[in-house]
C-alpha cells in the first residue's frame, strides 16, 4: 500500500447519515461517491490520518474509508474529521485531502463509546504524526485556492 502514499484527494462535501457529530460527537466530512470511486484500489479500506483544508486553511485529519462496519453501510464511503474545525456545516464546499498514513482497519464496536473512544484516540495519533509535515503542507497546500 505504501506507494500510493501520500494520495491527495479533491472533492464536494455531501450529506451522509448525520451521525458524525450527533452519535459521536465527531463531526465528520463525507465526500463525494466520485473521490470514493477514483481511490486506488491499492488504497485499502480503514482509519488513516493526513492534511485537509478548507476555505484555505490546513488542518490535520483523521479519516475512514470503508463501509462503517458499526453501522453496517452498504455503501463505501470517505469522511473526514477536520482536527481543530469548530464552525460551522459545510456541505457543498470543496475540501482537498491528503492521505498520508494508516491507522488501523475499521472494525465494529460493542457499544457506541468504544467506537467514540477509538475515534478519539485516531485524532490524538494524527495529531501526533501531522506535528511535522511541514514539508508535505508546502508542497501539497501552498499554492491551492482550496
Ligand atoms: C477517524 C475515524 C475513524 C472511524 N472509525 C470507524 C470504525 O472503526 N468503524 C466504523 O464503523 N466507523 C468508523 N468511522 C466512521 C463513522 O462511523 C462515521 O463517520 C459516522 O458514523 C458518521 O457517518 P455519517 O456522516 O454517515 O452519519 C470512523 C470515522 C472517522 C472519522
Amino acid at each position: 500500500m505504501k506507494n500510493v502514499l501520500p494520495y491527495l484527494f479533491e472533492g464536494l462535501v455531501v450529506r451522509g447519515f448525520g451521525r458524525g457529530g450527533k452519535e459521536l460527537g465527531c463531526p465528520t466530512a463525507n465526500l463525494e461517491d466520485c473521490v470514493v470511486a477514483n481511490l486506488p484500489d491499492e488504497l485499502k479500506v480503514g482509519v488513516y490520518f493526513g492534511l485537509a483544508s478548507l476555505n484555505g486553511k490546513v488542518f490535520s485529519m483523521a479519516m475512514s474509508v470503508g463501509k462503517n462496519p458499526q453501522y453496517k453501510n452498504e455503501k463505501k464511503t470517505l469522511e473526514v474529521n477536520l482536527i481543530g474545525y469548530n464552525g460551522p456545516d459545510f456541505y457543498g464546499s470543496t475540501i482537498r485531502g491528503l492521505i498520508i498514513g494508516f491507522i488501523r482497519e475499521m472494525s465494529s464496536f460493542v457499544s457506541l463509546d468504544a467506537l467514540k473512544a477509538e475515534i478519539a484516540n485516531d485524532i490524538e495519533i494524527a495529531k501526533k504524526q501531522t506535528e511535522n509535515v511541514e514539508d508535505l503542507k508546502h508542497q501539497y497546500f501552498e499554492h491551492s485556492k482550496i
